[in-house]
């Protein structure tokens, strides 16, 4: 890959994402910051990005893509392509919180968090991942969260959905390696976006009368997470860094936190035994994947 790389983004019209796409295009990277309804809903947020790319002379483009609807983004992916002619780096960032006991989420909840935080990265890893192929090369990034590692009561479909998210790109991590392509989790621990603003409430609450003190759960979790927020930028630095990391020397997590809530500990644990797994299934012999994850370690 050449230095400079060709990056699209989902969920950049405010928090994390536009954080990331200011800090790489400023690093010379092209950026595609994606989002959704860039014309409507978004407006503020796409022509608050598109004046700072032309008051810097900063390669950073908008896009609209919902990652809710596949022909939106096969549209987004497709665009890039033509404008930039590859497509380097795929940045699955797009995602919401969804709080409250379990009982009390609809069936319809549990949907619609699975389609954005989990349906959303398989539908734009599947439209870049041909491009990437022919390029033989590739980075399929995934925002995540320490709760993708531990579970957090009164964020369970939130946690469902990011260990979800973890297992579709630790299956990626091994499967795409042969072919030069690299998929990595990032794990941010709380940090102050809107991200706590736009979290969706459990609609059943009538479910809730019999748990009794159980139904502090969430507000005091909530309350602990946003005292506890960090400045984002550190989670843009952070993906700077990662992205600039020369293939083959990357890892397959980074947790991103001041926090220590033992998500390294886990991860530790994983990695060793997922290589024994591996080696279990004889599945570690001469591929790219063990000098992938030897230079990670
Ligand atoms: N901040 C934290 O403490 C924290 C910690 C761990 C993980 N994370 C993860 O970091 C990611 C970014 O969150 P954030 O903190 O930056 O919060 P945020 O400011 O609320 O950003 C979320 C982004 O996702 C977008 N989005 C939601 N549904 C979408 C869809 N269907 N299609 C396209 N975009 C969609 C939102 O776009 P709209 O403007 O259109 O709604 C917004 O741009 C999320 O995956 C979140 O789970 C955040």
């Amino acid at each position: 890959m050449d230095c400079k790389h060709m990056v699209l983004i989902t969920g950049s019209s405010t928090g994390f994402g536009r954080l990331i796409a200011e800090t790489l295009a400023r690093h010379g990277h092209t950026v595609f910051a994606t989002m959704r309804d860039p014309e409507g809903r978004n407006a503020i947020n796409s022509t608050e990005i598109r004046a700072l790319a032309k008051r810097e002379s900063l390669p950073l483009h908008v896009l609209d893509l919902d990652v809710t609807d596949d022909a939106s983004v096969d549209r987004a992916v497709r665009s890039t392509v033509e404008q930039a002619g590859r497509i380097d780096v795929a940045i699955n960032n797009a995602g919401y919180g969804l709080v409250g006991l379990a009982e009390a989420l609809t069936v319809e909840q549990a949907q619609r968090i699975m389609n954005t935080n989990f349906f959303g990265s398989v539908r734009v890893n599947r439209a870049v991942l041909p491009f990437m192929r022919r390029q033989r090369n590739g980075l399929l990034m995934h925002i995540s969260s320490g709760a993708g590692r531990v579970i957090i009561p009164s964020f369970g479909f939130y946690c469902a959905s990011k260990f979800a998210l973890e297992a579709l790109a630790e299956t990626y991590y091994y499967e795409l390696a042969p072919q030069g392509i690299e998929s990595v989790i990032v794990e941010p621990g709380a940090y102050q976006t809107p991200v706590f603003g736009n979290i969706v409430i459990a609609a059943d609450e009538a479910r809730t009368d019999t748990y009794g003190a159980a139904n502090q759960i969430g507000p005091k979790v909530g309350a602990a997470l946003t005292a506890a927020a960090g400045n984002p930028q550190e989670l843009a630095d952070a993906v700077l860094q990662i992205l600039e990391t020369p293939v083959g020397h990357k890892k397959l997590r980074y947790r991103v936190s001041a926090a220590d809530l033992g998500v390294d500990e886990i991860n530790a644990l994983s990695e060793a035994v997922q290589s024994r797994l591996l080696e279990a299934f004889g599945l570690t012999a001469d591929t790219a994947f063990v000098q992938t994850s030897t230079a990670g370690a």
